[in-house]
């Protein structure tokens, strides 16, 4: 359907530079809520945002997370044979102490990135698009939270 067009429409040119776009998205997290930085242990003797957003194995979890994107994307048209691959991955956030209402915040980050990179081409449909599938991501992965 429009939704479907509008997201991979919107990923083709995004998709190919994975880690800037992730690095603006986590930048807006950072900047939103600051205490998930230390989620990140590698961020070890408190070095600063910016010290974090540089590190390698930051860098690294921003792939996996575009990557995690780029696979919800290109399986569109079938969501549901993820759901086992992100209750899993639900499963290890909980375990490093992420709580899943700072999925809430990682959206708005998201959006916040497409608005940047997209400009004229981020309208009110795309991002509805957009927040349709990631909510179907997120919920997906906060089955992996043991009740
Ligand atoms: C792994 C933190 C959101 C995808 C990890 C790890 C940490 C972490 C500490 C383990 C160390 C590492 O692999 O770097 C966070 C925090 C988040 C967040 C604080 C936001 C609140 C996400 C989101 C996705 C994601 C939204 C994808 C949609 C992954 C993947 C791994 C990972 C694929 C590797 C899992 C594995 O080892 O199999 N995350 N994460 N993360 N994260 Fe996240």
């Amino acid at each position: 359907g429009k939704d479907k067009e509008l997201i991979r429409g919107s990923w083709e040119s995004l998709g190919k530079n994975k880690v800037p776009h992730g690095v603006i998205m986590f930048s807006r997290l950072f900047e939103l809520d600051p205490a998930l930085l230390s989620l990140f242990n590698y961020n070890t003797n408190h070095g600063s945002t910016q010290d974090c957003l540089s590190s390698p194995e930051f860098l690294e979890h921003v792939t996996k997370v575009m990557l995690v994107i780029d696979a919800a994307v290109s399986h569109l048209d079938d969501l549901p044979s993820l759901e086992d691959f992100l209750l899993n991955l639900g499963r290890k956030h909980q375990a490093v102490g992420v709580n899943t209402q700072s999925f809430a915040v990682v959206g708005e980050s998201l959006l916040y990135m497409l608005q940047c990179s997209l400009g004229q081409a981020y309208t009110a449909p795309l991002r509805q698009a957009w927040l349709s599938m990631y909510s179907i991501v997120v919920a997906a992965m906060s089955r992996g939270w043991a009740k």
